[in-house]
């Protein structure tokens, strides 16, 4: 299922649809697509930012590939609905709980970050956002007062449960990885984030106990992944401080234009799409790096398909596109030559050929 969404999403997608083409051919599959509404152009075409044949239609397929929601058009905060909301309804809908995010820079772009290359190399780091509660989906209101000034809340709510499950997702990836697991949270302030602490640390000491377990809380997180990135391995906590911690996170890369995630449930399709956003400034430019869209579509052939060999084909596609010397917009310094969405698409394929 292809959900371009708005912004530079239909421009992405349909790179990464080419990209699977061309994998489904060297590998003897057939992949077939249907591409559905969501966001701001569901919003223009049917006042919905999720309409239901969108959901059913993804409820039949075996993954879903996102491009990018909303966009200023869709932006006023008066609005009745916005296109973000059909992207939340879409991860609850399916029980998407944990979200993926994978944050390891590539030698070849290790310049392009903001950071100095001894701060970043070796950084190798897998977050575990919780996707489908806490303060993103408690209870929330805005009220006009006597004095004709307002009161909003939006409130931060976490059941036992919700934290169990994504917290032994992001165990058992540790212990197949370097077996170093943070839990990030705001203890020290949050009820919410005592249960977290709670919680957590039952499991970590009686199910993992050969994982080095440690809780960070958030505020000091911020500074300690811009100041060592390298000493974390696994983290995981809960949606608004993964929401903000990985975008802090995709700095390290150089781009945000690099950086895929994969949103999955206990069962049923899981949902791919690239962390960056619509991108409006650039949408319809030709600009827009497709890179973390392809690398979205190598996880969704790792984890909805199986197809593992097929999701490596792609990464080392993209690595050598780079090594190469290939780079986007967002990749060069300013004035420097950059190839355009569909050129460096063109790359990626004659890679993978
Ligand atoms: C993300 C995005 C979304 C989020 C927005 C677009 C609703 O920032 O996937 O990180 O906050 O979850
Ligand atoms: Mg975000």
């Amino acid at each position: 299922m292809l959900l371009p969404g708005d912004g530079i999403g239909p421009e992405i997608i349909s790179q990464a649809q080419r990209v699977l083409e061309v994998i489904a051919q060297k590998f003897g599959h057939s992949f077939s697509f249907t591409t559905c509404k969501i966001g701001g152009i569901a919003i223009d075409e049917t006042g919905d930012p999720l309409p239901q044949a969108t959901i059913d239609a993804c409820r039949q397929s075996d993954a879903i590939l996102l491009g990018a929601v909303g966009g200023p058009k869709w932006d006023d905060p008066s609005a009745k609905t916005r296109p973000e909301v059909g992207l939340l309804k879409i991860r609850k809908e399916l029980g998407l709980f944990a979200n993926l995010r994978p944050i390891a820079p590539l030698k070849e772009l290790l310049d392009s970050s903001p950071l100095k290359r001894e701060i970043v190399e070796g950084t190798d780091i897998l977050f575990f956002r919780e996707l489908t509660g806490g303060i993103y989906f408690g209870p929330s209101g805005c009220e006009t007062l006597a004095d004709g000034s307002q009161r909003a809340f939006s409130t931060m709510v976490y059941e036992t449960h919700e934290v169990e499950r994504i917290f032994r997702l992001a165990a058992d990836a540790a212990r197949l990885r370097r077996k170093k697991l943070t839990m990030v949270d705001k203890a020290n302030v949050l009820e919410a984030s005592r249960l977290w602490r709670r919680v957590c640390g039952k499991i970590a000491k009686e199910e993992y106990p050969e994982l080095e377990y440690e809780v960070v809380l958030v505020d000091a997180m911020a500074m300690h992944l811009i100041s060592r990135p390298t000493s974390f391995d696994v983290v995981v906590t809960s949606n608004m401080f993964g929401d903000i911690l990985t975008d802090e996170a995709s700095m390290l890369p150089g781009s945000l234009g690099m950086l895929p995630s994969a949103s999955l449930g206990a069962s049923g399709p899981g949902l791919y799409e690239p962390i960056h956003g619509r991108a409006p400034d650039i949408a319809g430019k030709g600009i827009a790096n497709p890179l973390a869209t392809l690398l979205a579509s190598a996880m969704m052939l790792r984890h909805s398909c199986s197809l593992e060999e097929e999701a490596k084909a792609i990464e080392h596609a993209v690595q050598q596109v780079l090594a190469a010397g290939h780079r986007t917009a967002d990749l060069v310094r300013r004035g420097e030559a950059s190839l355009g969405t569909v050129a460096i698409t063109d790359k990626v394929i004659a890679a993978l050929k």
